[in-house]
């Protein structure tokens, strides 16, 4: 497998970390328990900066340099781009509303909760249709040449917490994940 489709597959479980704990943070809160903002707000912050900023737009070109070479599987293709882009905007409304709720806004707990439950149901739809269907395909389609071209086009976007870790912006997630290790 190209070290690329392997980083690739290292930044989803590394996001399915992610989700876990902002599962169990939803949870906690929604049971009326103690929870924590600033994890909360730091995880939406990763998936912004990380997930949204850096890991989808190298999988776009990906998607992008494959669709040509891919038959019938090209709607498949322009379905998981199209999904960058909505789960991009739903992280940021999730975020907003987030930070509405805490600030004492007008949004009630059970809207939160079916936008949150919504925004980590579709995540983890959309990493298992590229984990089952897409990368294995990629896998076999793509020859040296086009991963030359992939890297040519793609964005060098390091991960601010599991490769290049910036402890100050990401305080209290280093702290959640030290303690879970
Ligand atoms: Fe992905």
């Amino acid at each position: 497998m190209h070290h690329l489709l392997e980083k690739l597959h290292k930044d989803h479980r590394n996001l399915e970390k992610i989700l876990d704990l902002l599962t169990a943070q939803l949870d906690q809160f929604l049971a009326g328990r103690e929870s924590d903002f600033d994890l909360k707000i730091e995880l939406l912050e990763y998936m912004e900066t990380y997930a949204d900023q850096g890991h989808h737009p190298l999988e776009n070109v990906i998607f992008t340099v494959a669709r040509p070479l891919v038959g019938e599987r090209a709607e498949l293709m322009d379905r998981l781009i199209t999904q960058h882009h909505e789960l991009g905007q739903l992280t940021r409304i999730f975020r907003n509303s987030l930070e509405n709720i805490y600030q004492g806004g007008v949004m009630s707990r059970d809207e939160l909760e079916v936008q949150g439950r919504e925004f980590i149901a579709l995540q983890r739809q959309h990493l298992a249709l590229e984990e089952q269907e897409a990368f294995p395909m990629l896998d076999e389609v793509l020859t040296d040449e086009h991963w030359k071209t992939i890297i040519e086009q793609s964005p060098n976007h390091d991960d601010p917490v599991f490769d290049k870790p910036d402890k100050i912006r990401f305080q209290t997630l280093f702290e959640y994940l030290s303690r879970s290790e």
